[in-house]
Formats: C-alpha cells, structure tokens, sequence
C-alpha cells in the first residue's frame, strides 16, 4: 500500500485559522488525518473547522502566548502522530526602530511558543512514537532581507529548534523538519504588501521563475513530511521558493 496518505494519524496545526495553517488543515484531513486546530480567532477557526472533509475533528481556541491557554490546549490534546507549528507574525522593522516590546510581539510567537508548546507537548507524553513534527520557517531563515532583522533571527532561531528537536527524539522514530517558503499568498502577504511600494513588490515577483507560491504549494509539502513516505527524512530544512533562489541573490 501506497505510504503517501495520513490515515490513522492525528494532527495538531497551529495557527490554523489562516493562510498555510488553514490550507494545511484542510488537506491533512482530506489525505485521512484526524487534525487538531487552534488559533486565538474563534470566528475564522470555526471557518476552517467547517471547511473540513468530515472526521472526527477537534478546534481548541487557544493563544499559545499565554501560559494557561497554553496548557488548557496540551490537556485537551489527544495522542499526536504530527504537528505543524505554523502560527507566525512578521512585524518588518529597520533595526533603528527595534524596541524591546517589538522584539518580544515577533519572537515570542515565531520562537518561544513553538518551543514551550512542544516542550509541553513532549512533556505531556502526547506525541506518539514515530510521530513527525514540521516548523515554518522562511528563506528569510537563510537569506535576510533589509527590516527582517526579527523575522529572519525569528526563523534562523526555528531552524536550530527544529535540528535539536530531531537529535533529542530519533531515538523514539520521531522526526522534525523544517519547511522553507519564499512568498507564498496569504494575509502574510498582504502585509508585506503594505510595506513596500508597487513597484518594488512587482520586481521582486518577476524574480520566482515559477511565480510565487500557493498555501497548497506548501501544505503538499507539508503532507509529504508528515506520511510515512518521508520516514528517512529529519532534521531538514526543505526550501519551496519556485526557483526565486536558483540564482545568486
Ligand atoms: N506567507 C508567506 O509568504 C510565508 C513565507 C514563509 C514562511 N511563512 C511562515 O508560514 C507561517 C504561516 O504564515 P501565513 O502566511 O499562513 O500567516 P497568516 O495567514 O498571517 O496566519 C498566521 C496564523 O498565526 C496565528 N497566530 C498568530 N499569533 C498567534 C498566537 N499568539 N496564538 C495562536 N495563534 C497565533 C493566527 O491566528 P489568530 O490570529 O487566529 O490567532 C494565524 O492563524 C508563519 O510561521 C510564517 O512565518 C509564511
């Protein structure tokens, strides 16, 4: 039997109440993983629930951020055969306007909530043998950009979680990988959007020979590292960039 499916597996997606989180959810369950979503927004988590093929699903409307939300969700956590850290933020800032409080709004959510949830998560003893983990990175991780000083720190940081994560529990057949998306359309996007002018966004598009990304562009990826079709393969970081990166930048 073909290894490229998620039945009998359940996943837990952060940040599913948008962009890839959503996208992934709704593909992992369509492969026939149980999934598990949270994110803080009640109204667009229902969304993404309602979206969902039918399962026996579960949403858990949770700010990883805060310490009690944070354990209220691990409680209510089932056995994991996955997990897909995808809540992020990207606050773009010229290093001359870093303060501490917008080093602790990006870093806190890009960095230590990923790694408090799995410290939980692992401490707890929900993460079943042979589970496997993914963490959104970015290229940003490897390849800064000017007023990525958090963002990219953020995602290099995820890297080096995601390694770590994978040296401490191969011994259990769990692994831990890491995806690196370029520009991929979502409200991230947008956002992005808002920070630059017209002009040098339409530039920096016509660099993807395969043009920018899909959220499905990145969940099939996602997909792949959580099935068994990938168990040889942990502690990677796994670039989706549409070929933004073939030449020298
Ligand atoms: N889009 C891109 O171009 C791109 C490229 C490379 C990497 N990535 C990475 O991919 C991941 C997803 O990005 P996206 O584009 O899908 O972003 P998005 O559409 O803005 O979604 C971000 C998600 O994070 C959740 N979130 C934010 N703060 C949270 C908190 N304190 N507690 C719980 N959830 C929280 C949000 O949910 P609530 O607001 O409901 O809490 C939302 O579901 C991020 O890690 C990002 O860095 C994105």
């Amino acid at each position: 039997m073909t290894p490229f499916h998620l039945h009998n597996k359940t996943v837990l997606i952060t940040g599913a109440s948008s962009g890839i989180g959503k996208q992934t959810a709704i593909d992992i369950a369509g492969m026939g993983a149980r999934v598990v979503l949270t994110a803080r927004n009640k109204e667009r988590l229902t969304e993404t629930f309602q979206d969902l093929p039918e399962g026996d699903h579960q949403m858990i409307v949770a700010d990883i951020l805060i310490p009690e939300d944070r354990e209220r969700l691990i409680a209510q956590l089932p056995q994991l055969d996955g997990v897909v850290n995808s809540a992020g933020v990207v606050n773009p800032f010229p290093i001359r306007f870093i303060s501490q409080e917008k080093i602790d709004e990006t870093l806190n959510i890009n960095y230590e909530a990923p790694l408090l949830l799995m410290a939980g998560i692992t401490k707890n003893k929900k993460l079943n043998k042979n589970a496997s983990v993914v963490f959104m990175s970015s290229i940003s991780g490897q390849h800064p950009h000017k007023g990525g000083v958090m963002y990219s720190s953020s995602k290099a940081a995820i890297e080096s979680l995601s390694k770590v994560f994978a040296l401490e529990h191969y011994h259990l057949g769990i692994r831990s990988n890491c995806i690196s998306p370029a520009m991929v359309k979502t409200e991230m996007y947008d956002e992005a959007e808002k920070g630059m002018s017209k002009e040098s966004m339409d530039k920096h598009i016509e660099q993807y020979p395969l043009g920018v990304g899909t959220p499905q562009d990145v969940s099939h990826a996602i997909i792949f590292l959580l099935s068994d079709a990938s168990k040889w393969i942990t502690g990677i970081n796994l670039r989706l960039d549409g070929g933004y990166l073939l030449e020298a930048k």
